[in-house]
């Protein structure tokens, strides 16, 4: 029996409640679909941090690495200083495991009603590839003189060819098998040395994919044009800050943070991909059973697309999209809260979205 090894970092807040509930629709599409998952915890997170003083260490880097895919929760708490979670575990897994390809797919659900009015389920469906791994994500800088007048903070961008051209490749292909268009976000007109680079690398690739009709919007430009007029974009392309901006504001036209997934995927396959929802550990409802696990679920979708179940996958995602329509405290953005158990429960699975499929494996 095909078997998978996937290694769950629940994190903080809500990240374990969302987790375990996404966990059970990937074992009960696992027995129908006759594949086998098995789990590894990993204690990672603010817990472990405040206990033992370490985030991430070698052990646990070379225990992840051995997993097929890896489910991350959520991770973030108020008792910890703001970047060091966020740095030294999300981002660094990114980095570690080559996650060079961020995938956040914008889509309005059937049923989920979104707060900006005239967006529908036939006008919004869109995945953003967010390269994800440098920009001012890279971490180089400094700060001197801290706490004085004279203090003076810098904060590196890095743009390489090699890892843009990886995003731009991944958001190519998926444009191909998508409906062919694809749409580089950046600022060109202020950042002109990482703004043309990717533009150069865009323009080089375009000319390999003459089915792919490509444009450029500028990333503040997206703010207007992708709340207003999502029907206009396929496959939108950009840097790592940007992709994180204008993937929240994605999430709110689709109806919530608590509906957006995403892939941390390794174009390489050289070590595990990472799923996780675009939301955090709303640490205030944490166990209390509230917050909504569709994000988590529809990710756990998108990884078992990554390990090649492709039908299972849909199963997943059909049966969350099935229920979403039965919650209407998704009628709004934000977190929106309800039990925790609609996992389990038996729902008809109904065709949905085939994206998450295309946007692994292709
Ligand atoms: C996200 C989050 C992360 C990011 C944080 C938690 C590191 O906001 O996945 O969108 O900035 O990428
Ligand atoms: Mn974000």
């Amino acid at each position: 029996m095909r078997s998978y090894r996937l290694a769950v970092i629940g994190g903080d807040g809500i990240g374990p409640d969302v987790t375990s509930a996404a966990l059970a629709g990937v074992r009960a599409v696992a027995g129908r679909f006759g594949f086998e998952v098995e789990t590894t915890d990993f204690d990672l997170g603010a817990e472990r941090y405040l206990r033992t003083g370490e985030v991430l260490d070698d052990e646990a880097l070379t225990a992840l690495r051995k997993h097929d895919a890896i489910l991350l929760g959520a991770v973030g708490d108020p008792r910890v200083a703001p970047g060091v979670l966020e740095r030294g575990l999300i981002v660094a897994l990114r980095i570690a495991f080559v996650q060079s390809v961020n995938l956040r797919p914008v889509r309005l659900y059937p049923g989920v009603t979104s707060p900006v009015s005239g967006v529908t389920a036939d006008n919004c469906d869109l995945v953003i590839v967010r390269e994800n791994t440098e920009g001012l994500y890279a971490g180089g800088g400094g700060l001197s003189h801290p706490g004085t007048p004279n203090a003076v903070a810098l904060q590196n961008s890095v743009t390489t060819a090699a890892a843009t051209t990886e995003a731009v490749e991944f958001a190519f292909r998926l444009a191909a098998a998508r409906r062919g268009r694809l749409t580089l976000c950046h600022k060109t007109n202020i950042l002109t040395h990482a703004g043309g680079l990717w533009q150069d690398v865009v323009d080089e690739v375009g000319a390999r994919y003459p089915e792919v009709e490509h444009d450029y919007v500028h990333a503040d430009a997206m703010c207007l044009h992708l709340p207003m007029d999502p029907g206009r974009f396929d496959v939108v392309v950009t840097d790592n800050l940007f992709g994180d901006i204008i993937s929240d504001l994605g999430a709110t036209v689709q109806g919530g943070l608590g509906l957006a997934a995403s892939a941390n995927h390794n174009p390489h396959g050289s070590a595990p991909s990472m799923y996780e929802p675009v939301h955090g550990s709303a640490p205030d409802i944490a166990g209390t059973g509230q917050a909504n696990p569709a994000a988590a679920a529809l990710s756990a979708a998108m990884c078992l697309a990554g390990l090649g179940e492709r039908d299972a996958a849909l199963a997943l995602e059909s049966a969350a999209a099935s229920v979403l329509a039965e919650l209407p405290a998704l009628a709004g953005p934000g977190m929106a809260r309800r039990p925790t158990s609609w996992a389990t429960a038996s729902r008809p699975v109904r065709p949905a979205s085939r994206w998450p499929m295309r946007a692994v494996r292709c």
